[in-house]
């Protein structure tokens, strides 16, 4: 390659010009070279000396290559040409062994110029970013750790829950059938023995009719809320207005003599499991309708609320309503704020219905008072 200025030797003298600037280029902190269009050092600092093991003052007039380590001095050298070449500027990284230790290195060269654009030399600087690929390394190391901790935990936990559902399944499978009998045969003694009965003994057997069906009941209840877990969820457009007013129906075919006001949209169109939604609305609803037995002019309304990108849902009525704030774990199975002889029930329809809407990725809250009301809200996917 052909040279506009000449190489500098290394026995060559400084001339008096030079001696201020080799000087403040040997004193610049950073690891600093240029070198003329040879490939020749011309200036470099004690930064960059002292990373190869040498003086300052040794390195110019002899090649990148004559002073690098093998390999990286053919590199560098192919990187100076191409610089020359393109006349630009090249930001890359190098692992460099200094002192055994293997270090990172950014290295950043650039092609300086005359007047007239022509190349006359390379100029060059490097800076140690051992420490930060380090640092960076061990939060990765780190980060990693974590997340690996994290799955198998979320993996032992999910286990645990799942044998704990298929127990509590099989628990509740497996009573019913001995509670179903004992009702059947209580019942079959009422219907046999029916008037010889002394009544306190007729008592007795009411007892154990009506508490067999309530427990019949609550493993009904335990069972459906095992089963909200397994199988797919299979998402659909399902228009919940339209599911709310068919378990409003129902719920108004059971008891035709009440009278209770009900506000309905056309129509609610969301994405979502309909079974699973079904079950859901039967629950919300179906607590609206016993809480507000008690009211003369009952209401349920059944709507959804437009918030930035989601869609609220809401169940609201103006029945007996519950302290919010000693409700404590409201959607936990067997929570209840009322009564048995007031409103019955066995305390695992929110339970059920909290499952559903975490199954659907959404959240449920409510906002209650005594005497109040209540409204139910929910959403059916994650919001941010
Ligand atoms: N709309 C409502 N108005 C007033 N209280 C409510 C309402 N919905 C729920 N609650 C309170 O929350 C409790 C839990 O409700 P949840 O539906 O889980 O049980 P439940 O209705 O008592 O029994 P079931 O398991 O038969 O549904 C109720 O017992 C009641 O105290
Ligand atoms: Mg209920």
């Amino acid at each position: 390659m052909s040279s506009a200025i000449p190489p500098v030797k290394r026995d060559t003298a400084p001339s008096s010009s030079r001696r201020p600037l080799q000087a403040a280029f040997e004193s610049l902190p950073a690891p600093t070279w240029v070198a003329d269009l040879d490939g020749r050092y011309l200036h470099v600092s004690q930064a960059y000396a002292g990373l190869l093991g040498r003086q300052a003052t040794d390195c110019p007039g002899l090649t990148l290559e004559e002073v690098l380590p093998l390999a990286l001095g053919r590199l560098t050298m192919q990187r100076h040409r191409q610089l020359l070449e393109s006349r630009g500027r090249k930001r890359f990284e190098q692992i460099w062994t200094v002192k055994g230790e293997p270090r990172w290195f950014e290295v950043h060269m650039s092609c300086l110029c005359d007047d007239a654009g022509a190349p006359m030399a390379v100029c060059g600087h490097i800076q140690d970013m051992t420490q930060h690929v380090e640092r960076q390394e061990t939060a990765r190391r780190t980060q990693n750790e974590l997340e690996l901790r994290v799955a198998q935990r979320t993996r032992q936990l999910s286990a645990t829950n799942e044998e704990l559902e298929a127990f509590s399944y099989s628990v509740s499978h497996d009573l019913r059938a001995p509670v179903r009998q004992i009702g059947g045969f209580a019942e079959l003694l009422q219907r046999q023995l029916g008037g010889q009965l002394a009544s306190g003994h007729a008592e007795y057997l009411r007892h154990i009719l009506d508490s067999t069906h309530r427990m019949d009941r609550l493993i009904g209840d335990l069972l459906q809320l095992a089963r909200i877990n397994r199988g797919d969820l299979r998402k659909v457009p399902v228009d919940l207005a339209a599911l709310a007013r068919e378990v409003l129906a129902g719920l108004a075919g059971h008891e035709p003599q009440r009278r209770v006001e009900t506000a309905l949209p056309g129509s609610a169109i969301a994405d979502c499991d309909a079974g699973l939604m079904r079950i859901a609305l039967d629950n919300l609803l179906g607590n609206a309708w016993k809480f507000t037995g008690r009211q003369e002019r009952a209401h349920i309304e059944f709507g959804s609320l437009a918030r930035d990108t989601a869609t609220i849902y809401f169940v609201r009525d103006n029945g007996a309503g519950f302290a919010l704030e000693t409700a404590g774990r409201l959607f936990g199975a067997f929570q209840r704020f009322h009564r048995e002889s007031d409103f019955p029930g066995t305390g695992v329809g929110l339970a059920t219905v909290r499952r559903i809407i975490s199954r659907h990725g959404g959240r449920i809250w409510a906002e209650s008072a005594p005497g109040r009301g209540a409204t139910f809200y929910f959403t059916l996917e994650a919001s941010n």
